[in-house]
């Protein structure tokens, strides 16, 4: 099956096009390579050297004998866009291609904007170029499971039963996400499920949790092939940035009074969850959701676990508690539902011991490269 996957020099994307080649499908990447620009703008870099995309693919040849085709530019960019998935000719798209940073969305209004431009204009770019060219072709599109916010009731995937005033429907689940990126997705879901209802085109969104770890098999064969590893106040998610605080006895910084619960997962499980989201596609006319994620934990389980496994490496490591620079609630009831993926087959990789001793060592390893300038977090929700 001829994959393409968007934003595939990305964390996620990366990880995924290396595993569908693997797998033997036949990947394409298509990446502006606009995040690269964001983080020397910010003056942040992951923490692990990443190579160039083009060295990234030769190398991966040269391992495995098996080839990416490479596009790049900006979906934003129609005519590009067009002329990619012409020439590519995809039975499946995997869309990671957006800004995915809630506080790089909350700097200010040019990064509210930007990131809502970029993620929904680019999104209705490849619906269009769908449409007209594609139509049978399944978009795997990633949401995330911040769409949902922290309702006081548990939360299903994609859709919720209702009786009203004596009738029943099955709606769209309310959204209430908390910052203009988790906007950006859910004005995204919304387009896709039009799309999909009007044109009948076939579409999967999978909202994800957050996502940790770095070494996948395929990532692991050379030190080229090495994914990135965020841990600024801007990119860094939670317990990939405790593990790194960690690992240079900074301490681990919770936000607010730590209640905060979250969905989390592997890597590993999120190149397997594309893999089985794109092996049983959607029906033509057919918006799925799928929740993406394994386990639940509130930051202050998130930081307790790699305080523990800090202590057995031996190293000192303190918990404190900072004000709160999000707005959100932070003692809340939490209960989402996983099932769709797990009846598909996912076997998840929980979080272990040995998971949180590989990020703690890879912390130590490239502590070097650690810019202690940008740990602490700088952009506040409320305009202070
Ligand atoms: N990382 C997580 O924990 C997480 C959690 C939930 C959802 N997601 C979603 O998964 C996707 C991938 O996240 P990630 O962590 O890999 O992000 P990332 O920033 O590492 O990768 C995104 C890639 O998309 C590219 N891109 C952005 N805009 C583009 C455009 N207009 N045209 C072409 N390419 C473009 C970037 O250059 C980058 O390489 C995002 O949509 C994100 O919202 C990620």
């Amino acid at each position: 099956m001829k994959v393409l996957v968007i934003g595939g020099d990305g964390y996620c994307g990366w990880a995924t096009a290396l595993y569908l080649s693997n797998r033997g499908y036949d990947v394409g990447i298509l990446d502006s390579l606009v995040r690269r620009h964001w983080d020397l703008e910010l003056g942040v870099e992951t923490l692990t050297p990443i190579s160039s995309i083009h060295q990234r693919i030769q190398k991966w040849q040269k391992l495995t004998g098996k080839q990416i085709d490479l596009f790049v530019g900006d979906i934003n960019n129609y005519d590009f866009l067009q002329k990619s998935l012409r020439e590519f000719q995809p039975e499946a798209v995997v869309h990671f291609g957006e800004q995915r940073s809630a506080p790089f969305s909350m700097i200010d209004r040019e990064h509210a904007v930007l990131t809502q431009t970029n993620n929904v204009i680019g999104n209705l770019n490849l619906l269009y170029a769908l449409r007209d060219d594609f139509p049978d072709c399944h978009l795997v599109k990633l949401g995330t499971m911040g769409e949902y916010g922290t309702p006081n009731i548990d939360i299903e995937e994609g859709y919720i039963t209702i009786e009203h005033n004596g009738r029943t429907d099955t709606l769209p689940y309310p959204k209430q996400p908390g910052s203009f990126y988790h906007l950006s997705k859910v004005h995204d879901s919304h387009n896709i499920q039009f799309a999909c209802k009007v044109w009948g085109l076939r579409a999967t969104d999978l909202n994800q949790g957050v996502v940790y770890g770095v070494l996948t098999e395929e990532t692991g064969m050379d030190e080229m092939l090495i994914n990135r590893l965020d841990y600024d106040a801007i990119y860094g998610t939670a317990l990939n940035r405790f593990c790194i605080q960690a690992a240079i006895g900074h301490p681990l910084t919770v936000y607010g009074k730590g209640g905060q619960t979250r969905t989390f997962l592997d890597i590993r499980d999120t190149i397997r969850c594309v893999e089985l989201a794109i092996s049983t596609p959607a029906k033509s006319g057919e918006f799925r959701v799928f929740n993406q994620f394994t386990e639940m934990f509130s930051i202050n389980d998130l930081a307790l676990k790699v305080k523990q496994a800090g202590i057995a490496l031996g190293l000192d490591v303190e918990i404190n508690t900072i004000d709160n620079p999000r707005v959100e609630a932070e003692e809340h009831y939490f209960n989402a539902k996983n099932t769709n993926l797990l009846n598909l087959g996912l076997q998840p990789h929980f979080l272990s011991d040995s998971l949180l001793d590989s990020l703690l060592n890879f912390a130590i390893k490239y502590q070097h490269r650690i810019d202690r300038a940008h740990i602490l977090p700088k952009v506040n929700w409320k305009r202070l």
